[in-house]
């Protein structure tokens, strides 16, 4: 059972955060691996905490769901009278005032672990996962991020069962007991880690392997291992970790620090990956791709996931946490890091924009809705919970406005400094800042506003252009909209880049009625209101502004459709070009969406078509970028902008017709398009192949949305000539979300090709659970009791009730309450196994409150029965009052 909440769990809170009286500096584990009952010997020591300034007391210990054998205390054995266990803690009465060393040994049964956390198995592979805290779960142990010891590890296991056992750092020793019955390896960490950070596998894997030179001439080992039989998918994955690697060291001068490596794909994992030092633990649908079975998509997510969990080892590793309320520091920082490395693996601008798209669809929905906080936390019931888009995302466009604020030399500058004063430390966001601070000689005071104060704030701006001055004056006025619990806000430091435009087309050089310059383009806003002036302005101008995106803001500036077409045309910043077209495809879809409300027929969006057609046809633009020219807002982005009165059925109308318009009304264009990027010769996965493809993929959701027979003749034959899962995936979502007369057949079809391969059947799972038509919710109930699917395994959760409750807003959000039903049993039936996820799923409830009313009260009930059920998980427990309080 996991644990589960018995009174009102009680918050931990940022305030009180203080050093613990003890700390532990060296730890020596001996793990015997068996199904059902894993034997942990752990030997602990402990002393008191040069940092704290509290007297020692009891010491208490974190620990659940184990089963203590035995504890001494510097050999001898405690009297079950001088030590408690509850479930959650070890308390030893009285400890010495001098280190002493603490045995312990605690059973574990990691076949029933279906929370995977801790110590579990996933298709016969043992592993653990510890971040945030698992590790209790193995052994008792002052389980959080300040409390830093040096690993030794040995592991025995059944020698046919795990030949392969592995732990952080570097391998000692390793053989053969019980006449070749039992293997065992020693591995020792020599850096001092948190508890968070350490792994152990073992299982009957294969291994691809590499090497890399560092920038001082080390060698270093690099090992990926996975399932027998899929080496061959794992090139991209060994690929993508030297760029990653090699870009560290250039761009932030970052070196590898020991002299292995090592990755491991497993089947059930909560989360994507993680960063465990030197023994990165992947879900494996982020290493495993070849062209038959991974999309584009994904070989761009492996890029930037085996990144991200790489420059970890700078930011997150050998920098720590001091508290899990500082979790932005690792993992802001560690986001912005990963979308810099792929901006220079790819398009910059194409990644900038698809990272914005990402920010407004997580981020902002998360922050205008109940489940709003900052991001740094002040308090949290479950600190899974906060593993969010504002720790993540928003976390990282702060450390952006950071760079864009100081400018590239300056944040470098600081962040040598930081890699240079906290190295082997758990620092704070304070420390941070600081480094930038005392590297650039600049005021950040009020930049620290934006980690306390949750909210997207609102620059409202207004342009006006004095002919007889020849100058110009933009007015920005920021309003911070209330969140819960936070009605009055401060005024935050904003970055704004802006850009003036000359009539024809010529980028004009900003200057300030003082005559200064505006450094890169970049002005700050700091109060609620302010005026900019500017000089030497021959004629009217369209501003381009929130250039690059430089702040995570809603921006709202009166341009009208001219000059929407005019930046569409002509703005020099290619990522506000696309902002101008976004703007303009999002301005139609309102539209669109109030006539249908007001009954009316509307034809709007012909002139939107021809606006972005000219860049279609540009070959000087990237076929990926041209893409994403072509990419409308998605459904959920439209019920955002409207925030009110949500109907997702008449935004569902409105998308389809917008769609259908352009492709009536460009479509020889996008024809010509669809033929110009046929692939021809060998596949690859490099950026730009993947760009023609995503172009060709986009002009055949255009076109197919216009639903001709031609148009759905061309569907099912991309379907059936596809060479590559880009293509297969792409035409299998679109069969299922339009619905043909070959649905079916590639639905049957796609289920034969790949119902040996649990990985790949996720799309098909998800295809059908995206489709918006009235049978999905009793389809999607008939697929979670098919063969293939399972509640313990968190992708085939993700893919079919995830997709479902995430990706099907007309059938998730159906006025009779089905599909809010739907995702409440699921939820409720995976709390008890694995409530990280259970809570996940839940939070696709969080935008709730911006539905009309009916939906509303369905969407109500159906968290009201989530709330009165009496044995929650401190997970879900916290997500459902904050939704329905909030
Ligand atoms: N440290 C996290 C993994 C993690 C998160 C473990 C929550 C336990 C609880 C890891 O570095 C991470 O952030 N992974 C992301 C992918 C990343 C590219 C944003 C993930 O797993 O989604
Ligand atoms: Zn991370």
């Amino acid at each position: 059972m996991q644990s589960t909440k018995r009174d009102t769990p009680r918050p931990v809170r940022l305030k009180d955060y203080k050093p613990h009286a003890y700390t532990i500096d060296k730890v020596d584990l001996k793990v015997s691996l068996h199904t059902r009952q894993t034997r942990v010997a752990a030997s602990l020591h402990v002393k008191r905490n040069p940092l704290s300034v509290v007297e020692g007391g009891p010491l208490h210990l974190d620990g659940e769901l184990l089963q203590l054998e035995h504890i001494s205390l510097d050999r001898a054995p405690l009297s079950r009278a001088s030590y408690r266990v509850t479930d959650s803690e070890l308390v030893i009465d009285r400890v010495p005032s001098a280190p002493f060393t603490l045995d312990l040994v605690t059973i574990v049964d990691p076949e029933a672990n279906k929370a995977l956390q801790g110590l579990y198995r996933s298709r016969g592979i043992y592993c653990t996962q510890c971040e945030a805290q698992g590790f209790r779960r193995i052994t008792y142990f002052l389980d959080r991020p300040d409390v830093l010891a040096r690993y030794t590890v040995r592991i025995e296991a059944d020698a046919e069962e795990a030949p392969v056992l592995l732990s952080n750092g570097n391998l000692v020793e390793r053989g053969m007991l019980d006449r070749g019955r039992r293997a065992y390896a020693v591995w020792k960490d020599p850096f001092p880690k948190p508890a968070y950070l350490f792994a152990l596998v073992g299982g009957d894997l294969s291994s691809i392997s590499s090497t890399f030179r560092t920038m001082s001439g080390r060698e270093i080992d690099l090992r990926i291992y996975l399932e027998h039989g899929k080496e061959s998918r794992a090139h991209w994955a060994m690929d993508a970790l030297k760029r990653a690697m090699r870009w560290d060291e250039k761009r932030f001068g970052r070196e590898y620090d020991l002299d292995h490596f090592k990755i491991v794909a497993v089947s059930d994992f909560n989360m994507g990956a993680m960063e465990n030092k030197g023994l990165n633990i992947f879900n494996d649908r982020l290493i495993l791709a070849s062209r038959e079975t991974a999309t584009d998509t994904i070989f761009e997510a492996i890029e930037s996931v085996v990144a991200h969990e790489y420059f970890h080892n700078w930011t997150g590793n050998r920098i720590t946490c001091r508290d899990w309320f500082q979790l932005c520091l690792k993992e802001g920082l560690t986001v912005f890091r990963d979308q810099e490395f792929s901006g220079d693996e790819r398009s910059a601008t194409v990644q900038r924009i698809s990272d914005v798209r990402q920010l407004r669809a997580l981020q902002f929905s998360e922050d205008a809705g109940p489940l709003a906080h900052p991001v740094r936390p002040e308090t949290y019931i479950e600190i899974n919970n906060f593993y969010t888009a504002t720790v993540y995302e928003k976390g990282a466009e702060l450390v952006r406005m950071i760079a864009t604020l100081l400018g590239a030399k300056d944040f470098r500058a600081g962040m040598d400094l930081y890699f240079e004063r906290h190295d082997g430390q758990a620092a704070t966001v304070e420390d941070f800042i600081a480094c930038f601070e005392e590297a650039s000689g600049r005021d950040l005071k009020q930049f620290m506003t934006w980690y306390r104060q949750a909210g997207t704030p609102q620059l409202l701006c207004s342009f006006a252009y004095d002919k007889a001055r020849k100058s110009a004056e933009l007015k920005v006025e920021q309003v911070l909209p209330p969140t819960p619990g936070e009605t009055r806000k401060k005024p935050l430091h904003i970055p704004l880049r802006l850009g003036l435009i000359s009539p024809s087309g010529r980028e004009i050089e900003v200057l300030r009625d003082d005559g200064t310059t505006v450094r890169d383009g970049v002005l700050e806003v700091t109060e609620r209101s302010h005026v900019f002036r500017f000089r030497d302005i021959p004629s009217r101008p369209v501003p381009s502004l929130l250039r690059g995106f430089s702040a995570p803001v809603n921006l709202s500036i009166d341009l009208s459709d001219r000059d929407l077409e005019f930046l569409i045309a002509t703005d020099g910043d290619l990522f506000n070009r696309w902002q101008a077209a976004n703007t303009y495809a999002m301005r139609t879809l309102v539209a669109l969406v109030r006539s249908l409300t007001a009954g009316k027929r509307s034809t709007r969006g012909g002139a939107y078509a021809r606006a972005i057609e000219a860049s279609l046809r540009d070959r000087k633009l990237e076929p990926s970028y041209r893409a994403e020219m072509l990419r409308l807002p998605t459904e959920a982005d439209v019920a955002r902008e409207l925030a009110h009165d949500v109907d997702p059925l008449l935004i569902h109308r409105a998308h389809r017709q917008l769609a259908r318009l352009i492709a009536n009304t460009v479509g020889p264009t996008l024809e010509r398009l669809y033929d110009e990027m046929t692939g021809h010769g060998p596949f690859s996965p490099d950026a730009a192949s993947a760009g023609r493809r995503a172009l060709r993929n986009t002009v055949l959701t255009m076109l197919s949305m216009r639903g001709g027979k031609a148009d759905h003749t061309r569907l099912a034959q991309h379907y059936s000539a596809a060479t590559n899962m880009t293509d297969q995936a792409h035409s299998l979502n679109l069969l299922c979300h339009i619905g043909t007369p070959d649905t079916a057949a590639a639905v049957a079809h796609f289920y034969d090709c790949w119902k040996d391969d649990h990985v790949v059947i996720d799309t098909w799972f998800a295809a059908q659970a995206q489709a918006p038509i009235d049978t999905t919710v009793a389809l999607v109930r008939d697929l979670t009791v098919h063969p293939l699917y399972a509640m313990t395994s968190p992708n085939k959760v993700r893919a079919l009730i995830g997709a479902f409750a995430l990706n099907n807003p007309v059938q998730f959000n159906r006025p009779d309450g089905a599909g809010y039903s739907l995702v409440v049993d699921q939820v409720l039936a995976l709390d008890p196994i694995n409530p990280q996820i259970a809570a996940r799923m839940l939070a696709s409830f969080r935008s709730w409150r911006s539905l009309e009313a009916h939906r509303q009260q369905q969407a109500r009930k159906a968290l009201q029965r989530v709330a009165r059920v009496p044995s929650l998980s401190r997970d879900v427990y916290e997500i459902v009052t904050r939704i329905l309080e909030g």
